[in-house]
């Protein structure tokens, strides 16, 4: 088979899924967003009341949701439950406190598992914290994304500043802050795998980053 899985990995805000999909286009692959999956369990937990701190009954919830991806028009659709929550996933809310559930083992058990199973027929591009690193040890392709952290803030205000109501300053603390958690927590923390190759997007553009990883993947087949 000539198909192989390529992981991109990276803090907030490095590009990581518009760069994923495009490669996965590019490649004819398909494009899983990870971090799509743990905003929908932080959604539906704060929906329901539960602190993200408390992880039993965290666990509890997580367990019993159906969380599917599919794609969509502009992008990958994201439904809790068979509702479309594509958008309300990056609210604020969730963004502060997705770094919490997302340090939640049990949630992350349930997460992987279900990453693994999607990935498992090849062709996929995959990004999130640990995909190199945890969910796809065995990926032939290892990208770890990174930018500036005033470079990343600045990208995520140009997208969604005024949508999220906040000053760039704010956003860059919160992202600062995300990081942080992602990190130092205890399982699975966003590290840099080994054997995965370090791209620093700061001064590039979204194709540029992009054309760099398709050119990589021809050199895995
Ligand atoms: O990629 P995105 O910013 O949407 O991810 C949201 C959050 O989900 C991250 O800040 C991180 O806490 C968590 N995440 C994770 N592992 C992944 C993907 C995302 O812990 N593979």
């Amino acid at each position: 088979d000539e198909r192989i899985n390529i992981a991109i990995d990276g803090p907030a805000g490095a590009g990581k899924s518009t760069v994923a999909r495009t490669v996965a286009a590019q490649l004819g692959y398909v494009y899983i967003d990870t971090g799509a999956m743990y905003r929908a369990v932080t959604l539906s937990a704060r929906r329901a009341g539960i602190d993200p701190l408390d992880t039993a009954a965290l666990a509890a919830h997580a367990s019993g949701l159906t969380i599917t991806l599919a794609p969509g028009k502009e992008g990958q659709l994201v439904y809790l439950n068979g509702e479309d929550v594509t958008a309300e996933i990056r609210s604020r809310d969730v963004n502060l406190h997705v770094s919490q559930v997302a340090a939640s083992e049990k949630v992350r058990s349930l997460l992987v598992a279900k990453q693994q199973e999607l990935a498992k027929d090849k062709g996929v591009v995959m990004d999130g914290r640990d995909i190199g690193s945890c969910v796809l040890p065995g990926a032939e392709l290892k990208v770890f994304l990174t930018a500036s952290v005033k470079e990343r803030a600045q990208r995520r205000f140009i997208e969604a500043g005024s949508a999220l109501g906040v000053t760039l300053e704010q956003l860059e603390k919160e992202i600062a802050e995300r990081d942080r958690m992602d990190e130092q927590r205890e399982f699975s923390p966003l590290k840099i795998a080994p054997d995965a190759i370090l791209l620093d997007s700061t001064s590039m553009s979204i194709n540029e980053v992009a054309d760099a990883i398709v050119s990589l993947s021809r050199t895995k087949l």
